[in-house]
């Protein structure tokens, strides 16, 4: 027998073997005696027995895969190095992962798995920003909350979402992420969908703990360009930019994400009056900052930092508590604590909550997932007819002349139909940047597929692509081993022109033509901002060119931002934006085409005419010599200031109209609340949806006041002739503001305006007085 220092080797096994098995069971038994403790308590005595390196793990967020010279991620959760591990979507990975947490490292303390699961895991829905389009929080909470159902069967226990960032520039690529570019809308959707990513609270089981994100103001971004300074004043971060985030503290969200960006020249993943002084002093936010990815590493290279042992040290004292990927935390920590500038009861305070997170998602009672069970979730139908549901509603009519949509699907009008353009047949294009991250577009029922379904032998479908497209500067995405999508590849001009040609043949052939055009995969999202609006590639062209035959056109948008169409609402009857509609949209497409639903989506951002108006919003100031102003047209001089489309704007097959427009008070109280009704009436032939929105003007005060501001909304489904009246009240939390001359909230004596009507442009109107 071999013997090592005299020890027999069997009975140093055995030993070793007895260790074992006694730190296994008083780990377990750590675990089954705390687990009739509060999730918190159970932190606390889990925190008496972590190693400084071990909660210095805790704050570290492994890349599932080898990057920046850290040590493999496996290799980080054995040695307790790391508490979470992110962008690994495959369930048997991840499993494997949460394994080597629960059996190797000493304190089987389970990972957090964190994802983007934007809009989708496996059924990708419609992105946030269409989905916002619907007007509708309880359709927004019911697909994440299969969204959320979806990701924790594959075991992802966190989704870095929603992304609540108010965007008033179409230039930005992460428009498509958001809710648009209202604070009242903005607060409500963060609010479904944190509900529907958390469940009614941390813990709910098939649900996984959410991520508010990104904060804040990164919307904001300099010229629209993704990643620039955003410079934001004290009264718009209040009025505008924050309230998504706060509405999803109020509704529990269990983490937050700081952004990438300088606000004010402090960059948010080290800003102190951010992180702290808002988020956890103003607003007592209990859960956690996870910084955005690399984020703390780049403080660096802000200019804010020194060096990376500084960076961690200003993220570490502005509140961050997860270094995401950046390993500065896992390097630079530990020399923080040597050199006494960070202490032991500091990290305490930053692990804790992480803990608190895994204890309430019930992860040290289980950290697996069952892989034969995650066919039959993925595999619901009920979450296929959500996936179709939510893209019908989320899409936008932007224009209808001469009633040329719905088309007939019987052939007796147009035998014969053409649908042309790029993403006509793309999965990618309409699963988008996100959704193109976890499934590569498979599974998805294209436009093409769609119609061609809706129309079976009684209309003639052809289908030409035209010249593709693609991105100008190549993605920084492109090619990561992580991501799935793929940009299209190149053609040459040959080839470009002969596709051109046979599209252009092909709509000669047929009686109606269906145009689908817009992005794809890569051209919103992250780093994906433009400069120009302008259709990619030649379709600009090919648009015109298809006009020109003379035959009935329909436009078909497939796009994640508002992009320049000025020409199509000019000269194309019939405009449908159907943003990135994910698996089902090929069918929603067609149901609204040939007329099996009535579109009643409205937008969510103002659409410009141009990049040049950008940023373009409604809740603009009056300020000097407004547009309303006799003989005052335009700000520019060569162009309207006006939008092509304005923000709350949707057409429907029916129409609606709105009336009696009353204030059951003249005059109140300063704090009182002023009830508003309004009458709306489907005067069309069939049933629709309409949203009655509420907008108000504060016309004197102790700051100029934007000119309307989104107040209270109602979506409402009306059969032909049917007739309802709607309530909203105006009270504190609708008139209150953040004065930027007072410097604090204020509810002010003051003459107010109130419109209701279909859009931002309503013209029914009254006012009431509040006074002290
Ligand atoms: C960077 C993005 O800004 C953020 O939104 C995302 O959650 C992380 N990467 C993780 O993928």
């Amino acid at each position: 027998m071999l013997r090592r220092n005299g020890t027999p080797l069997i009975r140093v096994s055995f030993l070793l073997a007895a260790i074992l098995v006694c730190c296994l069971a008083s780990a377990a038994s750590l675990h089954a005696q705390t687990s009739k403790l509060t999730a918190e308590q159970r932190a606390d005595a889990l925190l008496k027995q972590m190693t400084v390196e071990e909660k210095i793990g805790q704050l570290n967020q492994a890349a599932g895969y080898v990057l920046g010279g850290a040590p493999p991620p496996e290799e980080q959760v054995r040695r307790g190095l790391a508490g979470s591990v992110l962008w690994v979507s495959e369930p048997a990975a991840i499993n494997k992962l949460q394994k080597i947490a629960v059996e190797e490292s000493r304190l089987h303390v389970p990972l957090l798995i964190g994802l983007d699961v934007i809009h989708g895991y496996h059924t990708i829905f419609p992105p946030p920003l269409a989905m916002s389009a619907t007007w509708d929080p309880k359709l927004v909470e019911r697909v994440q909350t299969i969204a959320a159902r979806e990701a924790r069967a594959a075991g992802i226990n966190w989704s870095f979402a929603p992304m609540v960032d108010i965007a008033r520039d179409a230039r930005w690529g992460r428009m498509v992420e958001g809710a648009g570019e209202d604070p009242y809308l903005g607060a409500i959707m963060a609010k479904a969908q944190v509900l529907g990513f958390q469940g009614p609270e941390l813990g709910t089981p098939e649900h996984v703990l959410a991520c508010v994100k990104h904060f804040a103001a990164y919307g904001a971004a300099d010229g629209g360009r993704d990643y620039d300074s955003s410079y934001v004043p004290d009264d718009l971060m209040w009025n505008v930019y924050f309230p998504p985030f706060k509405a999803a503290i109020d509704a529990g969200v269990g983490s937050l994400m700081s952004a990438y960006m300088d606000l004010n020249d402090v960059p948010a993943t080290g800003n102190y009056w951010l992180l702290h002084d808002v988020l956890r002093d103003d607003w007592k936010f209990q859960g956690f900052v996870v910084s955005d990815a690399m984020a703390i590493g780049s403080l660096v290279t802000h200019g804010y930092a020194r060096d990376r042992e500084d960076a961690a040290y200003l993220a570490f004292h502005a509140g961050v508590n997860m270094d995401m990927a950046s390993y500065s935390y896992l390097n630079e920590l530990p020399k923080l604590v040597k050199a006494g500038r960070v202490t032991e009861s500091e990290i305490d305070a930053l692990v804790r909550p992480l803990l608190v997170a895994k204890y309430k998602l019930g992860l040290f009672e289980n950290a697996y997932i069952d892989l034969s069970k995650i066919d039959s979730v993925m595999t619901d139908p009920a979450s296929v007819t959500a996936a179709r549901e939510a893209a019908q509603k989320s899409m936008v009519l932007l224009k209808n002349d001469g009633a040329l949509l719905p088309l007939d699907k019987t052939g007796k009008k147009f035998g014969s139909i053409a649908v042309i353009g790029p993403v006509a047949d793309s999965g990618p294009a309409q699963v988008g940047f996100w959704g193109g991250m976890i499934t590569n577009g498979e599974n998805v029922v294209t436009v093409i597929e769609g119609i061609k379904t809706k129309v079976g032998p009684s209309v003639r479908v052809q289908y030409a692509k035209g010249p593709s497209i693609r991105r100008q500067e190549t993605s920084k995405f492109e090619g990561l081993p992580r991501i799935k999508l793929r940009d299209e590849k190149a053609q040459s001009a040959a080839e470009s022109q002969s596709a051109f040609d046979e599209a252009v043949a092909t709509a000669k052939r047929n009686d109606a033509i269906v145009l689908v055009l817009g992005e794809g995969v890569l051209m919103a999202g992250e780093a994906a901002s433009n400069a120009t609006l302008r259709l990619a590639g030649r379709q600009q062209e090919l648009l015109e060119a298809v006009v020109a035959i003379g035959k009935p056109v329909v436009l078909v948008l497939i796009n994640g931002r508002p992009l320049n169409i000025s020409w199509a609402a000019e000269h194309v009857p019939a405009i449908l934006e159907a943003w990135e509609p994910g698996n089902q949209g090929g069918n929603a497409v067609a149901d609204i085409l040939f007329g099996d639903a009535n579109p009643g989506g409205k937008l969510t951002v103002t659409w410009p005419r141009s990049a040049g108006q950008e940023p373009l919003y409604y809740a603009h100031n009056l300020t000097f010599e407004p547009e309303s102003a006799p003989g005052f047209k335009s700000r520019y001089q060569d162009m309207k200031t006006s939008p092509l489309y304005p923000f709350g704007y949707g057409l429907s097959y029916t129409s609606f109209a709105l009336a009696n427009l009353k204030l059951d008070t003249a005059t109140a109280k300063v704090g009182d609340s002023v009830g508003v009704s309004v009458e709306v009436q489907n005067t069309g032939s069939v049933a629709g949806d309409e949203v009655v929105q509420v907008y108000v003007h504060q016309q004197s005060g102790s700051a100029s006041r934007p000119v309307r501001q989104l107040k209270g909304f109602e979506k409402v489904t009306l059969a032909p002739g049917e007739k309802k009246t709607l309530h909203f009240a105006l009270g504190k939390d609708e008139l209150t503001y953040w004065s930027p001359s007072e410097k604090k909230w204020v509810l002010e004596p003051a003459v107010y305006d109130v419109w209701a009507g279909e859009d931002s442009t309503a013209k029914l109107h009254a006012s009431f007085e509040l006074t002290q």
